[in-house]
C-alpha cells in the first residue's frame, strides 16, 4: 500500500459541543473520536439530531468545538484564528451541501471557478481547471447553463466540481443526496467515491459524508454511526 493511502487527513479526538446554557443545553457531541485517511470515503450515519452536521461543521472549520482536538491535513484547528479558518476552508476543504449552494446568477462554469477566484488563481489556469472538473463530473456540455437550468443531480455535480476546485485534502458532504431521488443520489455518491478513489496529482482527498440514506452506505469504505453524541461502538 502506498504511503498516500495511509496518511491520516482527519483526526478528531474527544470533541465536545453543546448549544445553549445550563439546564437547557443541548449536548450535540459528547466525546467524538475518529480518523479518516487519504483516499478513504467514510460515511457518517445517525438519526436526525444525532450531531452529524455539528461534527462536519467542526471538522470543516465552520464551527469550533467546546473541547477536544481536531486536525485536518496535519493542521491543528485550535491554533487557527478567523483568517486561518478561512484559509483552511478555501484551500484544504471542499464542501458539498444538501441544498447544492450554487450561486443562481452564475453559470455552472462560473460557479466551479468561484473558489479559484477567491484564491486569485491565474485566469487561464482557472478556465482550464474548470473545464477539466466539469468533464470529470460529466457536465462538459453544460458549462454555460445556470443552476436553474440544470436538474438537481446536475446541480449537485456542479457542487462536487466546485468542491474540488482547489484540490482539497478533505471533502465534507452533508446529506449530499438528501434532495435527490434514489437513482440520482446513488450516482452522486458514486461520483464522490470515484473522486476519492481516483488519481490526483497531489494525492487523493479524504471524504466524510453524512447520510441517513442506508442504501448509500455500501459505497463507503467505512461507516461510522453517531449515537447520543458519540461514535457508536467506541
Ligand atoms: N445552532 C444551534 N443551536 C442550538 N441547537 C443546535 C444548533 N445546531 C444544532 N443544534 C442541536 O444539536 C443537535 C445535533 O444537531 P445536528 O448536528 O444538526 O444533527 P444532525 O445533522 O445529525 O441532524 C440537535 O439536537 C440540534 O437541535
Ligand atoms: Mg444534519
Amino acid at each position: 500500500m502506498s504511503r498516500a493511502i495511509t496518511e491520516t487527513m482527519v483526526r478528531v479526538e474527544d470533541v465536545h459541543k453543546s448549544y445553549g446554557r445550563a439546564a437547557t443545553a443541548v449536548h450535540a457531541l459528547r466525546g467524538v473520536c475518529l480518523e479518516v485517511r487519504r483516499g478513504e470515503l467514510v460515511a457518517l450515519k445517525g438519526r436526525s439530531g444525532s450531531g452529524k452536521t455539528t461534527l462536519l461543521n467542526i471538522v470543516g472549520g465552520l464551527d469550533t468545538p467546546d473541547r477536544g482536538r481536531v486536525e485536518v491535513d496535519g493542521l491543528d484547528l485550535a491554533g487557527l484564528d478567523e483568517d486561518g479558518l478561512l484559509a483552511l476552508r478555501r484551500d484544504r476543504v471542499g464542501f458539498v451541501f444538501q441544498s447544492f449552494g450554487l450561486i443562481p446568477i452564475l453559470t455552472a462554469a462560473e460557479n466551479v471557478g468561484v473558489p479559484m477566484r477567491l484564491r486569485r488563481t491565474d485566469p487561464r489556469a482557472r478556465e482550464e481547471r474548470v473545464q477539466l472538473l466539469l468533464s470529470l463530473v460529466g457536465l462538459a456540455d453544460h458549462a454555460a447553463q445556470r443552476p436553474g437550468e440544470l436538474s438537481g443531480g446536475q446541480q449537485q455535480r456542479v457542487a462536487v466540481a466546485r468542491a474540488l476546485a482547489n484540490d482539497p485534502a478533505l471533502l465534507v458532504a452533508d446529506e449530499p443526496t438528501g434532495q435527490l431521488d434514489a437513482e440520482t443520489g446513488h450516482a452522486v455518491m458514486e461520483l464522490l467515491r470515484a473522486v476519492v478513489h481516483g488519481d490526483h496529482p497531489s494525492g487523493p482527498p479524504a471524504a466524510l459524508v453524512a447520510t441517513h440514506d442506508t442504501t448509500l452506505l455500501d459505497l463507503a469504505d467505512r461507516v461510522l454511526e453517531l449515537r447520543d453524541g458519540r461514535i457508536a461502538g467506541h
